[in-house]
């Protein structure tokens, strides 16, 4: 099996990095939209052009299974089941709050994401319809992917900006907060030595993997890693190796190629 996955830069390698762990022998596309970074302060119609183009891409790169390795593109894609040749599409809000409402035990959950996520009003809809007595906790976080694609995990700056974002979270007492923005589990190690062990973080790759593993079984494929971007990104190889380790065959190309 050969799956497709895109993001608007690093943030999907975090799906990837799953997926690659869940199997080995699968062959994946990902394509990083660093061209047309960030997603998430972008429109509705916006990203769902983007989201259209991105799946039509991997479609026309002998995929089987599309992944929207993105919170933000995945707001516009939730009725998107099926590519326009029939493949299956999947995206990350669905897991994301699965897992959180079974984690929550005082039914305060934070959402960390992107101003496009959380204005789209995704997760609370989403809660509303399975437990109209939890409490939904909406906090944008909009510097966190530039933070994340520039490598400075470890800086002050971060250090900084992540404080400001999580004191509302904290004041509201979650007790479990979803990572909505695939670049933010990038930062999970951060974000857990200000929120203590307490508090559970959520990152929806493990779910995705799960449901593949249900729904696709893919237990041969190429093996073989091809990795696009739209425009050159300083840090993605830096990034793509902390996260993936040494992957023997991945190779950089140009979407035109
Ligand atoms: N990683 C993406 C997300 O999950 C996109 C972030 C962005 O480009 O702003 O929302």
């Amino acid at each position: 099996m050969h799956i497709g996955l895109f993001d608007s830069g690093v943030g999907g390698l975090t799906v990837l990095r799953e997926l690659k762990k869940s199997f080995p022998k699968a062959g994946f596309t990902y394509l990083g939209d660093t061209a047309r970074l960030p997603y998430g302060n972008k429109a509705p119609e916006t990203l769902r052009k983007y989201t259209s183009q991105n799946i039509e891409f991997l479609e026309n790169h002998g995929v089987d299974l599309v992944v929207v390795a993105c919170h933000s593109a995945s707001t516009v894609a939730l009725k998107i089941n099926k590519s326009p040749k029939g493949l299956p599409v999947l995206n990350v809000i669905g897991p994301s709050g699965e897992i959180a409402l079974k984690a929550t035990r005082n039914k305060k959950v934070a959402v960390m994401a992107t101003k496009a996520t959380i204005r789209s009003q995704v997760y609370v809809n989403y809660f509303k319809e399975l437990d109209p007595t939890l409490k939904v906790i909406p906090q944008e976080c909009p510097l966190l992917v530039p933070l994340v694609e520039e490598g400075l995990m470890d800086d002050e700056i971060t250090d900084f900006v992540l404080t400001r974002y999580l004191k509302p979270i904290q004041e509201a007492g979650a007790d479990t907060v979803i990572l909505g923005c695939t670049h933010y589990p990038i930062l999970k190690k951060q974000i857990a030595a200000k929120l203590g062990t307490a508090v559970e973080l959520i990152d929806p790759a493990e779910a995705v993997a799960q449901q593949i593993a249900t729904d696709h079984n893919p237990k041969d494929g190429s093996g073989r890693l091809d990795l696009y971007l739209t425009d050159h990104a300083p840090h993605f190889l830096q990034h793509a190796e902390s996260l993936l380790g040494g992957v023997p065959n991945m190779q950089f190309l140009h979407p035109e190629s």
